[in-house]
């Protein structure tokens, strides 16, 4: 028999229960600011930001809701007042439920590369992802991505670098992976263990 689902509001929530355009400051009950990840999985990076950066509030989206619902529970379980999911598309939150320039910064780490040509399409990171992402992060704000798929994040800053609305930045140095905190997210701590190499990209909004 399939276990019953727990409620995890308001650890998560899906995108259809969004109304409108999310109000941060009723949505978390502060003001401070809002750092998107963007396809959060099961929320390593998250759960972690949330906990260590109290100070910022903390909202992953995650198209799998098992995954997304896997972070909310690490979350609700501390009953973390910082950090939130939401299941859905990604690019339907930014389009239409984000509002312009509201977010400090959007992380898009280790994005789907979905290798067969004939799946190119379904990348996340296109020439109409980065435009949502010049809408909804503010000025002087940054994006973070990270990939070990060297094509693909040759697609990614190519996007990003030739952007009016970005500049590339230095991003930090790569943990050395000692330690499971010493890895940025799940995908990170697989892929150096496969001893894969990590790029990184910082962009900053004009
Ligand atoms: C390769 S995994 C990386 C997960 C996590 N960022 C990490 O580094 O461990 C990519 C994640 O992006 C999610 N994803 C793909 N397209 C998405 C979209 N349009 N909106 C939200 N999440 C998406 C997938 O479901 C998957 O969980």
């Amino acid at each position: 028999m399939p276990l019953p689902v727990v409620d995890l509001h308001p650890y998560f929530i899906t995108y259809d229960e969004v109304e409108g355009v999310i109000d941060w400051k009723t949505f978390f009950g502060n003001d401070h600011p809002v750092e998107l990840d963007i396809g959060c999985g099961r929320g390593k990076f998250l759960f972690e930001s949330t906990l260590a950066h109290p100070e910022t509030n903390w909202l992953g989206a995650e198209l799998d809701f098992k995954e997304g619902r896997r972070g909310a529970l690490r979350i609700a379980k501390r009953a973390l007042p910082n950090g939130r999911v939401i299941g859905g598309d990604a690019k339907d939150l930014l389009a239409k439920k984000i509002a312009p320039h509201s977010v400090a910064a959007a992380r898009v780490y280790f994005p789907d590369p979905w290798w067969k040509t004939k799946h190119r399409r379904r990348r996340l990171f296109t020439d109409e992802f980065a435009n949502l992402l010049a809408q909804v992060v503010m000025h002087g704000g940054h994006v973070h991505s990270w990939s070990d798929v060297e094509e693909y994040f040759k697609v990614i800053s190519a996007l990003m670098n030739n952007h009016a609305d970005f500049e590339p930045m230095t991003p930090p140095e790569e943990p050395e992976g000692k330690d499971d905190l010493d890895y940025l997210t799940g995908f990170h701590r697989s892929r150096k263990k496969m001893g894969c190499a990590i790029h990184r990209g910082l962009w900053r909004r004009r």
